[in-house]
């Protein structure tokens, strides 16, 4: 051990001498804002406060983030040791619940690049936004390897290839950290969600029990759902069914393919895991031992804090007390819960005062999570709030430059009959179909402002219309969200995209376009001579007769706040790279195309294989417009 390892852990032996069991379950408890006051936090020396997608001070502006978050802090600091807070927020894809944030594109998009270094840009520019807000901690990045693409999490994870996966979420730790972990622009990572939350069987999911609960409002979570449609419809179209659900791989498998990023991205020194709220076998996550304890604690010598996922210990039995005590016991370090945290508190302490909990549990939970607090400066002085970067840097153009990039590179050019792809200059006109071609909502998707995400101008950004009209100065754009015009036009662009949705409510019984869009690509295909696709949506999309009709077809995925970038690779002013990191159906019915082992529909050949991604050449290095 180096001379300040030593120094910081008997400074950090000495604090947790010092701690009362009731403050030491103070820093295993992380309330939501929403549920907490700063009082509370003083009162009861809470050890952490998360935002929960979209739990936003009003107004919703860095200013007000920023004065929210210092408020919990200042009271931490007032609490009878003084230990500082840990403030935790989903930014993953960019400072995302906060408007004017620079969003990036999702992780399917990031990973179609495959770039680490841009990853690491990403994040870097990530951490300056969340940290100019007064947070130290994003609960990203996720390792997800998404084995059935109906999951509605597939968007969060880089793609299949576990080696892939484990560098680019290396890469983005080495982001957060920038320099070094304690500078005041450093985040704390939490590597999700452990183990293998991509490998959940459709059908296994028990989140919802429809019987039991009508309507959104009767769930606390699921009421901050905020959907377009009407739940009831969303479920029928398989929302729940995925997410959350068992994982019946075998053992070698959970190694070699879910385990595998683990090891990557905690070697570049992510001091937090986020456990699954799935199961193996039938034992949750929450409550395996084995995995929490000996596999990632001991095997992996993981030093940091495993910290639950959202009311995810709530769902291990009907009795709250052995919820408690079977995953703290586990190895469940903080626990996240939204909402009666005095609940969580009592019951805890009860278990360890009859025995159930050993103190000596409590204090490993405590002293990882003063380890991290410790490795972040917050004990020496790097939570100054006049050391954290200007509130300017949210949304700065500079990081919208590396977000313009990531939108720019990451469509996947899947077909191209007749080089109908890039448009040319000399174009005289186009048909630009399609809501989405103009909407910043619908090309950010889920875990945008609002859990969920939602379609319209929900943040400042710009879109592929406005990058078609700067670079194609001399061809008439026909702009039709609908496409019911009649005229024709020697090509057309349609856009279309999935609705946006995050978590369970995104699972799918199938993935087909749906009907709308299918008569709108018809009705284009009638009109024009050369018909170009670009698809925005978080996993793969069952194309049907859409993959003859259209000549070009680009997986665009959710490319975030630059909208604009992405008509480069379709002009021709920059070339196409990107390539598929899943596998890509011809129907609905072969899924889940399972990417490794021998699993059902192993044998079905997809539409577009792993490694697909036509390339072009841009037309010269053309100068940006003017
Ligand atoms: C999600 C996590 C997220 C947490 C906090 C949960 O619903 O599963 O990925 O980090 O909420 O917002
Ligand atoms: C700095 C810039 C930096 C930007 C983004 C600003 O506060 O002045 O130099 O590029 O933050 O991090």
């Amino acid at each position: 051990m180096t001379p300040t390892a030593t120094r910081n852990q008997g400074r950090v032996d000495a604090l947790l001498a010092r701690m009362t069991l009731r403050e030491k379950i103070g820093q295993m408890t992380q309330p939501e804002k929403n549920s907490a006051t700063p009082d509370d936090v003083r009162a009861h020396a809470l050890g952490s406060v998360i935002s929960g997608g979209g739990g936003n001070p009003e107004p919703n502006t860095p200013e007000a983030w920023r004065a929210m978050v210092l408020g919990f802090r200042e009271a931490a600091r007032e609490s009878r040791l003084g230990i500082p807070l840990l403030y935790g927020v989903d930014a993953v894809h960019g400072h995302n619940n906060v408007v004017g944030a620079t969003v990036f594109p999702h992780n399917v998009g990031l990973g179609a690049i495959g770039d680490p270094d841009l990853v690491r840009r990403v994040a870097r520019a990530t951490a300056r936004e969340v940290a100019a807000t007064g947070v130290r901690w994003t609960f990203a990045p996720a390792v997800s390897i998404p084995v059935d693409v109906r999951w509605g999490r597939t968007y969060e994870g880089y793609g299949q290839d576990p080696e892939l996966v484990g560098r680019l979420a290396a890469a983005y730790v080495e982001g957060l950290r920038g320099v070094d972990w304690a500078s005041p622009d450093a985040l704390l990572p939490s590597v999700k969600h452990f183990l293998a939350d991509g490998a959940a069987r459709h059908g296994t999911s028990t989140r919802w029990d429809r019987a039991a609960v009508k309507s959104l409002s009767d769930d606390p979570t699921l009421a901050n759902a905020h959907l377009a449609a009407d739940f009831l419809e969303v479920l029928d179209r398989g929302a729940w069914t995925i997410d959350q659900g068992d994982v019946d791989v075998d053992e070698r498998t959970m190694r070699e393919v879910f385990l595998a990023p683990y090891r990557a991205a905690l070697a570049a020194g992510a001091l937090n895991v986020m456990a699954s709220y799935g199961s193996w076998h039938g034992l949750r996550m929450h409550e395996h031992r084995h995995l929490l304890t000996d596999v990632l604690k001991g095997e992996l010598s993981f030093e940091g804090f495993v910290v639950s996922d959202w009311a995810a210990i709530d769902q291990l039995d009907p009795d709250y007390e052995a919820c408690v005590e079977r995953s703290v016991n586990a190895g469940i370090d903080m626990v996240m819960v939204p909402f009666d945290w005095r609940r969580f508190m009592d019951a805890l302490e009860a278990a360890v005062e009859r025995g159930a909990v050993p103190l000596a549990r409590i204090d490993d939970a405590v002293r990882r999570i003063l380890v991290a607090k410790e490795r972040l400066g917050l004990f020496d002085g790097a939570d100054e709030p006049e050391l954290e970067p200007p509130l300017d840097v949210v949304g700065h153009p500079d990081h919208r430059r590396i977000a313009h990039e990531a939108a720019r590179r990451s469509p996947v050019l899947l077909k191209n009959r007749g080089e109908a792809l890039p448009l040319p200059p000399t174009l005289p006109a186009l048909l630009v179909a399609g809501a989405a071609a103009d909407d910043v909502g619908l090309q950010c998707g889920g875990w945008t402002v609002s859990w969920m995400g939602a379609a319209g101008p929900i943040t400042p950004g710009t879109t592929l219309l406005q990058g078609l009209r700067r670079w194609l100065p001399d061809t008439e754009l026909m702009v039709e969200p609908d496409g019911r015009g009649s005229a024709r036009a020697p090509a057309g662009l349609v856009v279309v995209a999935e609705e946006p949705y995050a978590e369970g409510m995104g699972d799918r019984h199938d993935l087909d376009l749906p009907a709308v869009d299918v008569s709108l690509i018809e009705r284009v295909r009638a009109r024009v001579d050369t018909l170009v696709l670009v698809v925005y949506s978080g996993r793969p999309v069952v194309l049907g007769a859409a993959a003859q009709l259209a000549d070009a077809i680009v997986a665009a995925w959710l490319p975030g706040s630059e909208g604009a970038a992405v008509a480069e690779p379709l002009v021709g002013a920059s070339g196409f790279e990107a390539t598929l990191r899943t596998r890509w159906p011809i129907r609905s019915a072969d899924l889940p195309l399972h990417p490794f082992g021998a699993e059902p529909h192993a044998g079905a050949r997809p539409l577009f294989e792993i490694g697909q991604g036509l390339r072009t050449a841009p037309w010269s290095d053309a100068t940006t417009p003017a």
